[in-house]
């Protein structure tokens, strides 16, 4: 099914939404959903949960635009090796979601307290929950909605200035593959198999755009992880292995679209998440 896909179109037609008709997501849209979770294989086990919830259309959950009445949470426990997971399962998510011509925007600073009035999940953590944005910072107790994403419909009129000062600004820049790539390896040195699929990979989503993966591909081309720099930090950001997640996320979509079997693996080295594939 997923070889089925176009995802490098997904990919190059996927931005941030932050402006939304305040129509539900029809039945069949959800429906495809909800097939695509249930039968979606991926190269690494995960307990990361998917959950569809229906929101008020107020600001209370994003704080800075009104929900649409569908979204989606990405629950999963917090370490960091989870965390990472949840960008690359999430991703899937919202690129499915992006070739149904739905929209998106991936979100980590909701309002918590206001979700699980939606949708409880915490449980008997929910008396320690961060009532400000997010699960909060760290490791902490139990399963969480790591992000949410709105899913619906781009409104285009009435697109807010915020939303255009992101998109001609921020949004639709991102880092050359030259200035990505670690070690002795050169973008002159890829097959065009691999460029293509660090290409995909560049194009990832990450919280305010901070692009803070790197790659390095061995000298036979066999071996590509995808990391963080070393004491990588972001003064707005708390968990950056989710958009670690989301760039190997694209990485692994670029080598299945080219035909190329790898093996996954993520391990956690300098406190951050590092995805290992083998071609
Ligand atoms: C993990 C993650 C969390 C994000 N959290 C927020 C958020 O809390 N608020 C927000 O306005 N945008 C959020 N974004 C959206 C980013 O700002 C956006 O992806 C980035 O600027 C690139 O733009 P694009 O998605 O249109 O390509 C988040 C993105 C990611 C990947």
């Amino acid at each position: 099914m997923i070889r089925d896909l176009d995802w490098e179109a997904a990919i190059n037609v996927r931005r941030s939404a932050r402006s939304f008709e305040m129509n539900p997501v029809e039945e069949s849209k959800m429906n495809m959903l909800h097939s695509f979770i249930s039968e979606m294989e991926l190269p690494f086990e995960h307990d990361v949960a998917i959950r569809m919830f229906k929101a008020n259309t107020d600001k209370k959950l994003y704080t800075v635009f009104n929900s649409p009445p569908d979204g989606m949470a990405f629950i999963a426990n917090t370490d960091v090796l989870s965390v990472a997971k949840v960008g690359f399962v999430g991703e899937m998510l919202v690129l499915y979601a992006t070739s149904l011509g739905l929209a998106t925007c991936w979100y980590g600073h909701y309002t918590l307290m206001e979700l699980e009035r939606m949708m409880p999940h915490l449980g008997e953590y929910a008396k320690l929950a961060n009532p400000k944005w997010g699960y909060g910072t760290g490791e902490v107790q139990g399963k969480r909605a790591v992000c949410i994403t709105p899913i619906g419909y781009w409104k285009q009129e009435g697109v807010r200035l915020f939303d255009r000062m992101q998109q001609a600004v921020i949004s639709y820049k991102r880092k050359p593959i030259s200035a990505l790539l670690e070690g002795d390896t050169k973008e002159e040195n890829l097959t065009p198999e691999l460029l293509y699929a660090i290409d995909l990979a560049r194009k990832a989503a990450s919280a305010a755009n901070s692009q803070h993966w790197r790659f390095h591909v061995s000298s036979d081309l066999k071996t590509i992880t995808i990391s963080m720099p070393v004491g990588y930090k972001h003064i707005k950001w708390e968990h950056p292995d989710v958009d670690l997640g989301i760039c190997a996320c694209h990485f692994w979509l670029g080598l299945v679209m080219k035909n190329i079997d790898s093996k996954v693996s993520l391990e956690e080295e300098h406190g951050h998440a590092v995805w290992r594939f083998e071609i």
